[in-house]
C-alpha cells in the first residue's frame, strides 16, 4: 500500500479507547463536581491543615544552573521555546487505528518524517552531538553519551504521534487544530500535540540543547525515546524498547521518565506533583456466539442475539469489587488532594486519614470518578450480529473493555467474564473456546467445553496487559525527582514561599512505558511541568500554555543535573 488513506467514517482513534486521563485532572474536575467552589476556596481564611501523607521535600538547588535563569524568566527565550513548539504542532503527525505499520512511502508517516526534519532544524546542537537513529524508520532514539559508561543510562520519553481530528469538529475550534496559534495576552498555545505531547518531545529536546550549548558534560548517558504511535499499538516505542534492551541488557537503565503526571497548583496556592508510579492493566475481551442459521419464521426461543444480550445485561450487573489498598498511590494522591482542599466537613478526608479503608471504600465506590482508581472498570463498547430480517444472526459478537485494578490481574478479569459465559453455555448447552489475539494475529485456542448442535462461543483475549509493577516512592530518583520539583515551583515565576508537595500516583491508561518494564524498576510517568487546567487533551481546542512549557524545561534542566550529580546507583 503506496498510498494509504484513511477510509472515511473510520477516523475513530483507537486513543478514545485508551484515552489517559489522570487523576490529577481528576481530581481537580471533581472538585466543582462536589460543590468546592473556587470562591469559596479562595475565601478560606486560615490553612494550618499540614498534610500528613503528601511528601515534603527538601529542594536540590542544580550544582549547574548557567541557562536557568533565562529560562524562567527571559520573554524573548520563553517566545523561542512557544515558536519551536507551535512549528511541531504545524506538522499534522496523526495515528489511525488501521494506520498500517510504519513506513516511509506511506502517506500518514510522510508527516512524521517532515517532523523529523523540523527536529533537525530546530534542535543543531542536539544533532551535532548526539547520536540519532530511526528505529522502524520512524521511531526516534537519541544517545547523549555520559563520559563514564560504567554509569546506567537516564532515558527521556514522549511520543511524536498526535490523535486525529476529528473533521466533523473543525468548526467548534476557537484556532484551527493545527495552526499552532499561541495569544500572546493569555499566554495560551492551542492546537492538537500541545498538551499530548509535543510540548514533551520539545521540552526533552530543547534541555539538552541548551546543557549541551551551556557546556554541560554528563556523566550519565541520557536517552530520548520518540514513540510514533502511542495513541495507537505502541508498536513503534515496543521496538525502541527492544533496541535498548539489545544494546544495554535487562534492568540496565537508572530511571524512566514519560508522560503522565505533571505539577498541580492547588486551590490554596499550593503546589503538587504526581508522577506516576503505576498503571492500570488492560484486556479487551470479544465474545462471539456461534449458532445454526435458519428461517426466522421457524426460530428457536432464544437467537444468539437474545442468549448475548442476557448474558451482557448479567455481566453489567456483576461489578468489580473496589478495595482501597495502602500501597495504591491513587491513594496518596488522593489523600494529599483532600488535605489541602479546605473542606471541614469533608467525610472521605477523615476516613482516608484515619486509616478507615474499609469505610473509605464504601464512600469511593458511590464517586463515579474516584471509584475506578480502586477497582476494575467493565464497558460494553462494541456490538454486532444479525445481517437479514428473515434471517436467524449466525453470529453476533459483543466487545467488553476492561481497566484493571493494580490489585488484580487479567486472569482474574477473564475469570470474571468466563463465570457469565459458563453459565449462559450451562443453560444454553453451548461450547466455549478462548483465543489469544484478533482473528488477524497468530492465535492458540483453547477448548473449555466442546462445541454443541446448538453452537459456541468464542472468548478472544485481546491486547491484555497485567497492571503495571508499582515503582518505588522511596528512593534515590524519587527524591531527586520530588527535590527538584520543590526547587523548581519554589522559583518566583511560580510561588512566593508557598508548600510543594510530591506524591505518587496511579494512571488509568497506558503510556509507552508498557514495553519498557524489562529496563527498570524506577518508571515514572511524570513531566515536572505545570499542569493546565482543562487542556482538552484529545479533543476540541486542545492546549498548554506558556508557562507550563517553561516549567517543563526549568524542571527537566535541573533534573539532568541533579541526576548527574546526586545520583549514586551505577
Ligand atoms: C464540603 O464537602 C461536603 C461533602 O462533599 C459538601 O457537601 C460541602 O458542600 C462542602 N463544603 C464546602 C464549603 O465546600
Ligand atoms: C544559580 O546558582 C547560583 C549559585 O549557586 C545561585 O546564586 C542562583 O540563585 C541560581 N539561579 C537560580 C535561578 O536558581
Ligand atoms: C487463572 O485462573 C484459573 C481459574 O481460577 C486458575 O486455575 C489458574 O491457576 C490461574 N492462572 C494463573 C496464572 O494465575
Ligand atoms: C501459544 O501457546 C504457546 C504455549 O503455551 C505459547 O508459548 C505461545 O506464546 C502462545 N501463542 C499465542 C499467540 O498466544
Ligand atoms: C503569594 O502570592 C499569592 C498569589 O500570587 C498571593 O495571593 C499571596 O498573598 C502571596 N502570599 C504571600 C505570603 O506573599
Ligand atoms: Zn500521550
Amino acid at each position: 500500500m503506496s498510498d494509504y488513506e484513511p477510509i472515511e467514517g473510520t477516523k475513530t482513534p483507537l486513543s478514545f479507547r485508551r484515552s489517559k486521563k489522570l487523576i490529577l485532572t481528576l481530581l481537580l474536575a471533581v472538585s466543582t463536581v462536589i460543590g468546592i467552589s473556587t470562591l469559596a476556596i479562595r475565601a478560606t481564611h486560615h490553612r494550618q491543615q499540614t498534610c500528613s501523607n503528601c511528601g515534603k521535600y527538601q529542594p536540590i538547588e542544580p550544582a549547574f544552573n548557567k541557562s536557568l535563569d533565562e529560562i524562567l524568566y527571559d520573554k524573548d527565550y520563553k517566545k523561542s521555546l512557544v515558536d519551536k513548539l507551535t512549528g511541531a504542532i504545524r506538522i499534522p503527525t496523526e495515528v489511525f487505528d488501521n494506520t498500517p505499520a510504519p513506513s516511509v512511502d506511506i502517506k500518514p508517516w510522510k508527516h512524521f518524517l517532515e517532523l523529523h526534519d523540523y527536529l533537525q532544524e530546530q534542535f543543531p546542537v542536539v544533532y551535532e552531538n548526539v547520536k540519532v537513529e530511526k528505529i522502524d524508520q520512524i521511531g526516534l532514539l537519541y544517545t547523549w553519551e555520559g563520559s563514564e559508561k560504567s554509569l546506567k543510562p537516564l532515558i527521556l520519553m514522549a511520543h511524536q504521534d498526535v490523535v486525529p481530528v476529528d473533521p466533523q469538529t473543525l468548526d467548534s475550534w476557537s484556532h484551527p487544530p493545527y495552526e499552532g496559534f499561541y495569544d500572546e495576552e493569555t499566554d495560551v498555545i492551542y492546537g492538537r500535540g500541545s498538551a499530548d505531547i509535543k510540548s514533551l518531545v520539545i521540552t526533552h529536546l530543547e534541555t539538552v540543547e541548551k546543557l549541551i550549548k551551556d557546556g554541560f558534560q554528563p556523566k550519565r548517558t541520557v536517552l530520548i525515546s520518540l514513540g510514533c504511535d502511542e495513541e495507537a499499538a505502541g508498536a513503534c516505542a515496543a521496538k525502541i524498547s527492544q533496541h535498548i534492551y539489545d544494546r544495554y541488557g535487562p534492568d540496565s537503565i537508572y530511571a524512566i521518565l514519560d508522560e503522565g503526571g505533571s505539577v498541580a497548583e492547588l486551590p490554596g496556592g499550593e503546589f503538587l506533583g504526581v508522577p506516576v508510579s503505576t498503571e492500570k492493566g488492560y484486556l479487551d475481551a470479544e465474545i462471539t456466539l456461534f449458532t445454526p442459521g435458519g428461517h426466522s419464521s421457524v426460530p428457536p426461543d432464544h437467537t444468539s442475539i437474545g442468549i448475548l444480550s442476557e448474558l451482557i445485561v448479567e455481566l453489567e450487573g456483576d461489578r468489580y469489587e473496589i478495595f482501597v489498598g495502602e500501597d495504591n498511590p491513587a491513594l496518596n494522591a488522593l489523600q494529599c488532594f483532600l488535605e489541602n482542599t479546605p473542606n471541614d466537613s469533608h467525610r472521605l478526608r477523615d476516613l482516608i486519614s484515619s486509616g478507615n479503608l474499609k469505610k473509605a471504600a464504601e464512600e469511593l465506590d458511590k464517586i463515579p470518578e474516584f471509584k475506578y482508581l480502586f477497582k476494575t472498570s467493565q464497558a460494553i463498547d462494541m456490538i454486532s450480529g444479525g445481517i437479514k430480517a428473515n434471517a436467524l444472526p449466525e453470529s453476533v459478537t459483543v466487545l467488553v473493555n476492561n481497566r484493571i485494578a493494580i490489585h488484580s490481574s487479567v486472569n482474574e478479569t477473564l475469570n470474571h467474564i468466563l463465570r457469565h459465559v459458563k453459565e449462559k453455555a450451562d443453560k444454553f448447552e453451548l461450547g466455549i473456546e478462548i483465543v489469544n489475539g484478533r482473528a488477524s494475529e497468530a492465535q492458540n485456542a483453547t477448548v473449555i467445553k466442546p462445541e454443541t448442535p446448538n453452537g459456541h462461543f468464542v472468548v478472544r483475549l485481546i491486547d491484555p496487559l497485567e497492571p503495571a509493577p508499582l515503582s518505588s516512592s522511596s528512593n534515590e530518583v524519587w527524591d531527586i525527582m520530588a527535590g527538584t520539583t520543590v526547587n523548581t515551583y519554589q522559583q518566583k515565576l511560580f510561588s512566593n514561599g508557598s508548600n510543594v508537595y510530591v506524591t505518587p500516583a496511579l494512571g488509568t491508561g497506558n503510556t509507552d512505558t508498557k514495553s519498557y518494564w524489562a529496563l527498570t524498576k524506577n518508571i515514572y510517568r511524570y513531566s515536572g511541568a505545570l499542569l493546565v487546567e482543562d487542556s482538552r487533551e484529545h479533543t476540541v481546542d486542545e492546549k498548554t500554555t506558556g508557562k507550563s512549557v517553561i516549567s517543563g524545561v526549568a524542571f527537566m534542566y535541573q533534573f539532568i543535573v541533579n541526576v548527574d550529580k546526586y545520583a549514586k546507583g551505577t
